[in-house]
């Protein structure tokens, strides 16, 4: 592993080190959130309102961060939120988060939008494994790809539901970033400045969205996705789309109690708080904002994931704490990914689990499922 990241003490020491590496266009749209970013902020700042009022002689020379979600026996509480596109950030893509998933016994979910496919990710490790669907307006080709995933031995679909439209992420047109990064005349300064980046980039295979059709090249493929992206899908399409899966499903981007009401209604197993990490509608809540609501109104009937803004082991904690039964993140193991391919996600993830370990013992909390409401103090 290389000396800087070996070294990395937290994940804003990997952001760093993505933001020397990558490409700027690259670490810009991994960085990057919609409009002012205030949400994107918010995210994670909106954890310092809690503080965590901790046990003392509480016999924790022993901790078990084990759990389960939807059945899936887990060795930590959390796991990888789906993104896009890993392959711009580092040649190593999905298959360095998949496997690093899998080497620490959480889950790996795969967007749709993956440059690895739903079969090659499958064949790479026996780890747990989700997909996460964007619904297109073609009901064949969202069939399609959850049949795929369904005999590739993924086990939980995951609806996103917060992309009904693309957000307004302003870093994006202003760098020029397209898919695949173009290094045109006005980008030669910023190539220069990430050479690393830039060789992989030129030497490796063309970045493709794997599970669309791989005979095309990404570029023609942007036009095919924003036509595709089905802003009227509905609570009755939800529903449809439940009933072809037949099998364990999350809803992913719900922040109020309506909607997560309405989602156990229609039959989705788990509720995952989250705004897309910051890059769609700005000034919405911060999941952990909202997230004791949630738990209230869906209580035993769903499990609810909170995601976006988790950056350090405490915020883990603190949902726990109001009744998540694990987190997700993105940008953490992206950062990773950016400053070093597989070793910077194992990193990443890495510095979670010996932080998780660490806190847990100096908040007097055992295992996972003595996490409760009586270490919040704070905003309640
Ligand atoms: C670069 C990037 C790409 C993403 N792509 C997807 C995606 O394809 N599907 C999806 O459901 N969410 C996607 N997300 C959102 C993440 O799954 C997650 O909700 C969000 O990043 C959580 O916030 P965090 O980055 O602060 O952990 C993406 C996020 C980032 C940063």
């Amino acid at each position: 592993m290389n000396k800087a990241i070996e070294n990395a003490q937290n994940i804003h020491d990997l952001r760093a080190l993505a933001r020397k590496r990558a490409y700027k266009m690259v670490f810009d749209y991994i960085d990057g959130g919609a409009d002012d970013e205030k949400t994107l902020k918010h995210n994670s700042t909106a954890f310092d309102e809690y503080r965590l009022a901790y046990k003392v002689l509480a016999g924790v020379d022993k901790i078990d961060m084990s759990t389960s979600l939807l059945g899936t026996k887990i060795d930590v509480p959390f796991f990888c939120s789906p993104s896009a596109g890993n392959r711009l950030f580092h040649t190593a893509g999905e298959n360095a988060v998949a496997k690093a998933a899998g080497k620490i016994g959480t889950i790996y979910s795969l967007s749709t939008l993956s440059s690895v496919s739903i079969e090659d990710i499958a064949a790479l490790t026996d780890g747990p494994k989700w997909f996460q669907l964007y619904v297109w307006k073609d009901r064949a080709l969202v069939k399609e790809m959850i049949n795929r995933a369904k005999a590739a031995g993924y086990t939980a679909l995951i609806l996103t539901v917060d992309l009904p439209v693309h957000g307004n992420r302003e870093r994006d047109p202003k760098n020029g970033f397209t898919i695949p990064p173009t290094i045109g005349v006005k980008q030669i300064w910023e190539a220069i400045k990430s050479p690393a980046w830039v060789w992989d980039y030129l030497t490796g295979e063309p970045i493709k969205y794997a599970n669309i059709n791989s005979d095309l090249e990404a570029t023609s493929l942007i036009d095919f996705i924003g036509a595709q992206l089905h802003a009227g899908f509905t609570w009755d399409d939800a529903e449809w789309l439940l009933g072809e899966w037949n099998g364990p499903a999350v809803i992913k981007g719900v922040v109020r109690t309506d909607d997560a009401r309405r989602a156990v209604k229609t039959g989705f197993n788990a509720v995952t708080i989250s705004n897309h990490g910051g890059r769609q509608l700005d000034h919405s809540p911060a999941p952990i904002e909202v997230l004791e609501d949630i738990v209230q109104t869906v209580g035993s009937d769903a499990e609810v994931i909170l995601d976006g803004g988790v950056r350090r082991a405490t915020d883990i904690l603190k949902a726990l704490a109001l009744g998540a039964k694990a987190v997700s993140f993105a940008r953490p193991y992206l950062y990773g990914l950016a400053a070093g391919g597989e070793a910077g996600v194992d990193k990443a993830l890495d510095l979670f689990i010996t932080s998780l370990k660490r806190d847990m013992a100096l908040l007097g909390a055992r295992s996972i499922n003595e996490i409760d409401q009586s270490f919040i103090c704070g905003k309640r």
